[in-house]
Formats: C-alpha cells, sequence, structure tokens
C-alpha cells in the first residue's frame, strides 16, 4: 500500500523502471484510488511545491517526476548545467505528500534507437517555439511518455510556463489521452520574481535586473484595470520598465490572444502577455493574464 496524504512525511518510493511505475498506477487506481501526476525536472522550489500540494489535495495518490529531459534542450543550452538536486528534492516531496517519485535514467527514457516525437503544431510555433526549436518537440513528447507510464487521472502544470501548458492541453484533446490536465497558478518569490530553478544561476545584481520582467507585468495589469486597451501602448510601457532595468536581453515581448497566442492589436478579450529574456547567462521566462474586468 502507498502511504497517502494522511502520513505525508514518510520518504517517497523513488522507482527508476518504467514498468514498475506503470505496474504501482495501475494497481492504485484498480484499488480506487484517485492519482495525481507532478511532472518535473527536478531542482524543486516552492513553485513545483504547490503543484504537489494541490495534487495530495486533490487524490489518494500523488506521483512526481523528476527527470532532466535531454530531448527538450537545443545545442548550446544548459543542459549540462542544470541544477541537478535529488536528496534536497525527495526532502522537499516528502513534506509536500508526493509518495511516489519517478526519477529514470537517460537510457530509461530514451533507448537508443528512440526515433518518435510528438508535434504539436501552430501553438508550438512561436514564442518559446521560435526561439527554442525542438524544444517542444522535447517536452510533448516526454510528457506523452510521462502519461503512459504514470496513467494517472489528474496531471498538474504551471501557468508560469504558459505555452507549454496550452501545448499539452492541445496535445491531450487531440490525441484522445485520459488524463485531466490542471493549470496552477505562479509561485513568486516576495519581491514578484516567478520562482524558477534557474533563478540560481543569477548573481545578486543579476537578480535585481530580473525584477524587471515581473514589473513590467505588473505594468500592464495596471493600465489594463486603469482601461488601457492599445496593445501598443501597454507594449511601449513594458518595454520601458525593462529598459529602466538595464542589462536585459529580451527575446520576446507580447501581448498574444490567451488560446492561440496571436499577437494582438486591442484587447478585446482575455489576454496573455508573455516575457522571455536573457539577464546576464540566464534565461527567463513570465507572463500574466490580461483579464478585462468589465
Ligand atoms: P520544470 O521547469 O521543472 O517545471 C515543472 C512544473 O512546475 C511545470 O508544470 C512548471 O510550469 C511548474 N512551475 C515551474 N515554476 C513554477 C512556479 N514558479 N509556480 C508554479 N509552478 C511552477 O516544465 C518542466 O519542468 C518540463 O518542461 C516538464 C513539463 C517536466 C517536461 O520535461
Amino acid at each position: 500500500m502507498i502511504s497517502s496524504p494522511d502520513n505525508a512525511t514518510v520518504p517517497p518510493r523513488v522507482v527508476r523502471s518504467g514498468s514498475e511505475l506503470l505496474a504501482i498506477v495501475r494497481d492504485a487506481r484498480a484499488g480506487g484510488q484517485k492519482v495525481g501526476l507532478v511532472p518535473t525536472m527536478g531542482a524543486l522550489h516552492a513553485g513545483h511545491a504547490s503543484l504537489v500540494d494541490r495534487s495530495a489535495a486533490e487524490c489518494d495518490l500523488t506521483v512526481a517526476t523528476i527527470f532532466v529531459n535531454p530531448a527538450q534542450f537545443g545545442p548550446g543550452e544548459d543542459f549540462g548545467r542544470y541544477p541537478r538536486t535529488l536528496d534536497a528534492d525527495l526532502s522537499l516531496l516528502a513534506t509536500h505528500g508526493a509518495a511516489v517519485v519517478f526519477a529514470p535514467s537517460r537510457e530509461e527514457m530514451y533507448g537508443a534507437e528512440h526515433s518518435t516525437y510528438v508535434d504539436v503544431q501552430r501553438v508550438s510555433e512561436r514564442w518559446e517555439g521560435a526561439c527554442r526549436p525542438r524544444h517542444f518537440l522535447g517536452v510533448a513528447t516526454v510528457v506523452l511518455k510521462l502519461f503512459m507510464l504514470a496513467p494517472a487521472d489528474v496531471a498538474y502544470f504551471g501557468q508560469k510556463d504558459y505555452q507549454q501548458s496550452l501545448l499539452i492541453r492541445r496535445m491531450v484533446r487531440d490525441l484522445n489521452v485520459p488524463i485531466r490536465i490542471e493549470v496552477c497558478p505562479t509561485l513568486r518569490d516576495p519581491d514578484g520574481l516567478a520562482m524558477s530553478s534557474r533563478n540560481v544561476y543569477l548573481s545578486p545584481a543579476e537578480r535585481t535586473r530580473a525584477l524587471s520582467l515581473s514589473a513590467s507585468l505588473r505594468r500592464a495589469e495596471q493600465l489594463v484595470a486603469a482601461g488601457e486597451r492599445d496593445v501598443s501602448i501597454l507594449l511601449a510601457e513594458m518595454h520601458r520598465v525593462i529598459a529602466d532595468a538595464g542589462g536585459v536581453q529580451l527575446d520576446y515581448l507580447a501581448i498574444s490572444d490567451h488560446q492561440t497566442l496571436e499577437e494582438l492589436v486591442r484587447i478585446e478579450d482575455q489576454a496573455v502577455a508573455l516575457i522571455a529574456a536573457r539577464v546576464g547567462s540566464t534565461r527567463l521566462i513570465d507572463n500574466t493574464l490580461l483579464q478585462l474586468s468589465s
């Protein structure tokens, strides 16, 4: 029997083999348990923990996965230096109620002959997809593999990776994957910086500059709340906030339709402001939904 949120401080069961994971999830569901899945790349922080908390609150068994997925990193990106902190991750998962942690090797996930990739078209093409060719092929492929190995009732993702969450919803609909997707709010440090495993790369001075990303999003929210609908005015204000900070190289800054991610001229309905930038050698992303109150 797998531990439940009631005895949540029990160390999670660490599973290395996909077939063992599949058996655990199938047995739990056959026994009437509701299973929640939280896919991660480790280096866990309170943002990840909030997804685990949500799953533990809603499900009988929470499975977290930790796998730094090589297929979603491009050449020259940070796959090699991505933080790997398994012991700390397991302690955090224990206190947040994940009973099972799937931490496979690269070989377990990608055999030598691996040659199948999931291409979620359209929603993957702009923004992150344009900056990071093949990134979303890698994301969709690994997430579908995790859904096959852990056929849970619900899987939890963060709004922090907004385009990723749209892509996963699209994939699940298009391929009839029987898992419900829940997207949870972005957790931030008290100063507004969106929590990210990559924040550890930032020097104190870079971290201060990085605050301009969330500050620009807050500025857009304020202007929209005050009635501004003209996207060119909103973007100009956001660019000004970023430029004032100095030392931030934008990859993109956009206000888009919240579902298609196409750029807007005016905000008529729900929109999303998306930002990606490099601060020193660290690439950061953030976003916010811009809702019309009336
Ligand atoms: P990773 O960056 O580790 O993020 C795992 C999950 O945590 C994602 O759903 C992400 O959106 C969410 N998350 C990250 N920062 C958050 C924050 N500040 N607040 C709330 N949620 C946050 O995203 C990935 O890994 C990978 O692409 C993955 C889906 C695991 C596939 O490899």
